[in-house]
């Protein structure tokens, strides 16, 4: 390499790495710039990669949605650490699938933050059997259908069309029957509603009893396919649903599943004209105000 090459290719370099960094700082600007806007009306959603989400209620309670953090691949490095949260009042979980419950996560979260948690039934059991510790609200919401106020925030258990096996120890492991898988409808004080549908394929439940009972403002769906609805089951499942925004999650964590949610955004653009889909980046918080979702009443 003469020395004109090496000057380029030493420019070059140097140009990209100072580009890359300067990329970082304006994501980590608009990050800042989002939760600067964050009032007391507002609600946080935060997509930890996966089926995995993060929550910050009106009054900042902080509830995470099948928390998998040490083993998920799209999982935010601090978020996998110890004391990665700055709390954890209530923990939910749809089904006992390891990539939704993974047992060496639910352990550390009991250990370090003893927040109130909500599952199927008889995934309460099995949780209590093997963290006697757990702080499950047993006798509070256990089955569908069934709602209950928890600090503030009611909480809704609903179908979700899926199986619900706990495999022990990892995706290779012993598996046990630990009852149905089921989403969830979170209502807050300001009157938004968030459904998390879960793992599940498409239902009439969808547009029967939850678009059209319990009418939510956000819609969080998964689009992957292979274990779940795909992009083109969850557009439709969108025109069930009438929600004002619509999120994809489960999808690019493996091979085998979507890799992006293109396909997903560009069909709810076709098909869907009353819902925007919002794609997250995991570790990105989304702040969803009253002005986005009830904009006749502001
Ligand atoms: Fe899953």
């Amino acid at each position: 390499m003469n020395i004109m090459s090496w000057c380029k290719v030493r420019f070059l370099s140097v140009f990209l790495g100072v580009l890359f960094l300067f990329s970082c700082s304006l994501m980590h600007e608009c990050n800042a710039r989002e939760l600067d806007k964050v009032g007391d009306g507002d609600v946080i959603v935060e997509w930890l990669g996966h089926g995995s989400f993060l929550f910050i209620s009106t009054d900042g309670k902080r509830i995470l949605l099948d928390p998998w953090l040490s083993t998920n691949p799209r999982c935010p490095g601090k978020y996998r650490k110890k004391g990665g949260f700055e709390k954890v009042d209530i923990i939910l979980w749809t089904h006992g699938h390891v990539d939704h419950f993974m047992l060496d996560d639910a352990k550390a979260l009991v250990e370090q933050y003893n927040p109130k948690i909500i599952a199927p039934w008889e995934l309460n059991f099995f949780i209590k059997s093997e963290i006697p510790e757990a702080n499950c609200q047993i006798f509070t919401l256990g089955n569908k259908g069934s709602s209950a106020e928890v600090d503030g925030i009611q909480i809704t258990m609903t179908e979700a069309s899926h199986s619900a096996g706990a495999q022990l120890t990892g995706f290779e492991g012993k598996n046990r029957f630990v009852g149905e898988a089921v989403g969830y409808i979170l209502g807050f004080k300001n009157g938004l509603k968030i459904y998390h549908a879960g793992d599940t394929a498409l239902m009439g439940d969808m547009k029967t009893i939850i678009g059209d009972f319990y009418k939510p403002h956000v819609s969080i769906l998964p689009i992957g396919g292979v274990f779940t609805m795909g992009s083109e089951e969850a557009a439709h499942a969108c025109k069930l649903l009438q929600s004002p925004i619509v999120i994809p999650e489960h999808y690019g964590t493996f091979p085998v599943l979507e890799q992006t949610a293109d396909k997903f955004s560009q069909l709810v653009g076709e098909k869907c004209p009353g819902s925007k889909a919002i794609v997250l980046e995991p570790g990105q918080p989304l702040v969803i105000n009253q002005t986005m979702i009830f904009p006749a009443q502001q």
